[in-house]
């Protein structure tokens, strides 16, 4: 049992069924001011996660404990995944090895950002239909592909197409082959060890190009809570202004692209800047559920036509 985590001791607040443990759980979370957003938006979420993995019970089955003891060792478990979310600030997505994306169960641990992309709204409607026919789409890439999450949507949602998934991360790389495993598209998701699309290049050209890159700046990265620090910084920043891989990547898609096809760039708060930095470019924003609009959809023949200046840093792997 943990040294740091108090329990209640009165006799009339002790803990005793799964849902005291649970209703502890989400005070706890609350008073601590837990910073949420890592794939769970409230402290609900991440108290019912915790107690499935201590539990070994499903979602579905979690009812179940909330009205019998919990066990010593499912206790145990939970007041352990308590301490280290409430004094670590370890993101609860590591500490139960899971994260979930579009219905789909991905592994995560500290070696790849905890995914979360608004691509998950995008893939199933919104970016297919500025693309002919799925089953004629037959080449995408997932450019900073982390954990693989995107890549593995959007095998799925375009069930001819093969994959190809960068990242300059070798960690990312090992985590994401294990999901590609998990879901079975080895034969499809092809890995690549690289900076933005550089290995790619000269291969067939790509009917989608997408990216959910790193786009925080680093002042704003200074600033976000501890526990988004435990994520890799290389999954959040990207140089002072937070474009530097975007700049690249507009840069080398342009001839990476079928000419029917399109870049489709997540990134985050950096809309206005860069409608400022390429004011010539057309810029399609998608919308999402939150209003954030925060998706930009870039034609291959709007890219092709403007000359984008060359990016400050050419880094090869
Ligand atoms: C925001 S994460 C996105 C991960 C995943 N696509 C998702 O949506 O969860 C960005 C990823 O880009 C990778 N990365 C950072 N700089 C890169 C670069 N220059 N070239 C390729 N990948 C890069 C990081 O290692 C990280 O895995």
């Amino acid at each position: 049992m943990s040294a740091r985590l108090r329990l209640p001791s009165s006799p009339s607040a002790r803990l005793i069924t799964g849902g005291d443990y649970l209703r502890f759980a989400n005070r706890l979370l609350a008073t601590n001011h837990v910073a949420h957003g890592q794939g769970f938006s409230n402290a609900q979420e991440e108290a019912l996660t915790l107690l499935s993995a201590a539990t070994g019970l499903s979602w579905e089955k979690l009812p179940h404990c909330f009205e019998r003891p919990l066990r010593e060792k499912e206790k145990n478990q939970f007041i352990e995944f308590l301490d280290r979310r409430v004094f670590d600030r370890i993101p609860t997505a590591y500490l139960v090895g899971e994260a979930w994306l579009g219905g789909l169960s991905f592994s995560v641990d500290p070696r790849v950002i905890i995914p979360r992309s608004y691509f998950v709204e995008l893939i199933p409607e919104a970016i297919p239909q500025w693309l002919p026919p799925a089953q004629s789409i037959k080449r995408i890439a997932d450019v900073c592909t982390g954990s693989g999450c995107l890549a593995v949507l959007l095998a799925k949602r375009f069930p001819r197409a093969k994959v190809d998934a960068t990242d300059l991360s070798k960690d990312a790389l090992d985590v994401a082959r294990i999901n590609v495993a998990k879901h079975r598209l080895q034969k499809r998701i092809k890995l690549y060890h690289t900076d933005t699309m550089t290995a790619l290049k000269g291969g067939p050209r790509y009917d989608l190009i997408v990216s959910n890159p790193p786009y925080e700046p680093e002042g704003i990265y200074r600033r976000l809570p501890t526990e988004f620090k435990k994520e890799p910084k290389q999954s959040l920043v990207s140089g002072k202004d937070g474009l530097d891989v975007i700049r690249k990547l507009l840069t080398q898609a342009s001839s990476l692209l079928q000419p029917h096809g399109i870049l489709v760039i997540e990134v985050g708060g950096l809309r206005e800047k860069m409608q400022k930095t390429w004011p010539k470019l057309p810029m399609l924003w998608l919308s999402t559920a939150d209003g954030m609009d925060c998706v930009v959809l870039i034609q291959a023949t709007n890219l092709q036509k403007i000359s984008l200046p060359s990016p400050r840093t050419r880094r090869r792997v």
